[in-house]
């Protein structure tokens, strides 16, 4: 049987990937220092324990393990800058000790989910491709570059394959929607239950694309069994569709929503929009139209 490690597997993208990988008859271990706060599979078994722990415990978690999805993150821009250690901590040592086990396990592959807050907030109307520079503007962003570098040293100095994919605006099953930074989707769902105005950041005529999380878990799997080498390899995971705050409004709150306007976000990226032809070349496409998606939510948004 395919055995696979998950860290953060409690929280929104990795519950989502352990349902996927438990259904598909896989034996899933899943690392995480905060279920109650997520969602638990009754299948996969569960570590509750810190990332950052370096610890014996873990042997058992990776003996015998094909894969490592690291999903653990400190994940919170806002708190990231308030404790920039905290980031550090559990970023950049956190993924180091993951990378560590892999190593010692001898596991096939090592995917780490990164993100698209690397490339920071230049103006840019067109798509962003793997390797436009670097803008990282927070301890954030940093943290999760340090992680791609680190996943990229162990593939080179000590052979262990990993694949680092760049998530833009995920969303769907399990999203986030508490808080004043919480993602805009899950915003708008929590005002448009609570009968409030919708609030937009700014204009509203920023753009961000959008991937459901579940091409986000497809691109795992897909990464996981493909054929070719990988030794820190970058991929954007996006649409390559971008759709402004403005439409948002409209395709949760109908054309006659009601909406108010907040001061923009210092710092805020004006248009984020993923080229996606890399991934696409290894045979990965994402499925699933964000309005259409939208539409078959109806109310259980
Ligand atoms: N959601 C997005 O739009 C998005 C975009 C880009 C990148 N990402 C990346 O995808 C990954 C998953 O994001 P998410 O949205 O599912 O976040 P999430 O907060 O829902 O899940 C993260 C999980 O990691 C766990 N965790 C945090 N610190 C830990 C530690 N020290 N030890 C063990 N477990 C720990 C949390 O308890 C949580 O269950 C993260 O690495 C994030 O950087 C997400």
């Amino acid at each position: 049987m395919t055995k696979a490690v998950v860290t953060g597997g409690c929280g929104f993208i990795g519950s989502n990937l352990v349902d996927r990988l438990v259904e598909m008859g896989w034996e899933v271990c899943v690392i995480d220092n905060n279920p109650s706060s997520g969602h638990v599979n009754g299948q996969a078994s569960y570590l509750i324990a810190d990332i950052c722990e370096i610890d014996h415990y873990y042997r058992k978690v990776f003996e015998n393990a094909d894969y490592v999805f690291h999903l653990a993150a400190e994940v919170r821009i806002q708190d990231c800058i308030k404790n920039p250690e905290l980031a550090i901590k559990t970023n950049v040592l956190g993924t180091h000790n993951m990378l560590k086990q892999a190593r010692k396990a001898g596991v096939k592959r090592f995917i780490f989910s990164s993100t698209a807050a690397i490339y920071g907030s230049g103006f840019r109307l067109g798509a962003i491709k793997e390797d436009t520079p670097s803008d990282c503007l927070n301890p954030y962003s940093i943290t999760k570059f340090t992680g791609e570098q680190l996943c990229k040293m162990y593939s080179d100095l000590y052979s262990l394959e990993t694949v680092v994919f760049r998530y833009f605006n995920v969303y769907g099953k399990r999203q986030h929607s508490q808080g004043q930074y919480a993602p805009v989707m899950g915003v708008f769902n929590r005002q448009i239950s609570a009968g409030e105005p919708l609030t937009v950041v700014g204009d509203g005529i920023q753009t961000r694309d959008y991937i459901n999380v579940s091409d986000v878990v497809s691109a795992n799997i897909l990464f996981s069994k493909q054929i070719a080498e990988f030794k820190g390899d970058i991929f954007n995971i996006g649409t390559g569709k971008r759709t402004s705050i403005l439409d948002l409004v409209e395709m949760l709150g109908g054309k006659d929503a009601e909406y108010c306007n907040l001061p923009p976000r210092e710092g805020e990226v004006k248009h984020s929009l993923a080229d996606i032809d890399k991934a696409k070349s290894f045979g990965w496409n994402p499925q699933i139209n964000l309005e259409e998606w939208i539409n078959e939510q109806g109310n259980s948004l």
